[in-house]
């Protein structure tokens, strides 16, 4: 097997992944290396349901072995929302300043500081074979917005044990402690063992 396909159009999430697979000899491809700019909608209830909609879709585009990630964040002062909505709350607010401006308020009036990212991993190899891997990265939701790296709430969140925001970690770091990283590396773990 040398070939996999990466189905997201998200150049953060791509930037990660090629990183991940540097050491492995296997050859990623993007939607874009396809032409395909359309996405399914996600219409699942959990991330892994949106995971399995669009791995099964890139591999019926494409019959190369596919993956795609849904992902998100969860807020305890928003009553561990956005959850699966995480793309759709930040795109509601005007910018994300004023996103992560609410969301830092919210911590703070209620004290209430938790906050997790979750990915699931959904790996389509055959029409009806998928293998799904999870991660997750437990942090607590900073009191400054801080960094410029990566992407999505990455300024925001702190996690446990870190000095740094995900903003302000290089994309090895961030790599290292991320919910992505972990679910990626159970992938690869089972690709090349
Ligand atoms: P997606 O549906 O997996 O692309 O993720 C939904 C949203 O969750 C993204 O648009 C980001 O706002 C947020 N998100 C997911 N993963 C991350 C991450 O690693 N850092 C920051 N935000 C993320």
């Amino acid at each position: 097997m040398n070939k996999i396909f990466f189905f997201s159009n998200n150049a953060g999430k791509q930037e990660e992944i090629k990183t991940l697979f540097k050491n492995f000899r296997i050859n990623i491809f993007f939607p874009e290396d396809f032409k395909i700019t359309y996405e399914p909608k996600e219409v699942g209830n959990s991330f892994a349901n949106n995971a399995k909609i669009k791995s099964l879709f890139g591999y019926e585009k494409t019959h190369i072995p596919c993956f795609a990630d849904d992902s998100g964040i969860s807020i305890e002062a928003l009553g561990w929302k956005p959850n699966i909505m995480s793309k759709r709350f930040i795109d509601s607010f005007k910018n994300s300043t004023e996103c992560f401006n609410y969301i830092i308020k919210k911590t703070k009036e209620s004290g209430k500081i938790k906050a997790y990212f979750k990915t699931s991993i959904c790996y389509t190899f055959e029409k009806n074979y998928h293998v799904l891997f999870e991660g997750k990265i437990e942090g607590i939701i900073s009191e400054k917005i801080k960094g410029k790296n990566g992407f999505g709430y990455d300024p925001i969140f702190l996690p446990n044990g870190s000095l740094k925001t995900f903003g302000e970690m290089t994309e090895r770091e961030k790599n290292f402690h991320s919910h992505r990283g972990i679910a990626i590396n159970k992938l690869i773990n089972f690709l090349f063992n």
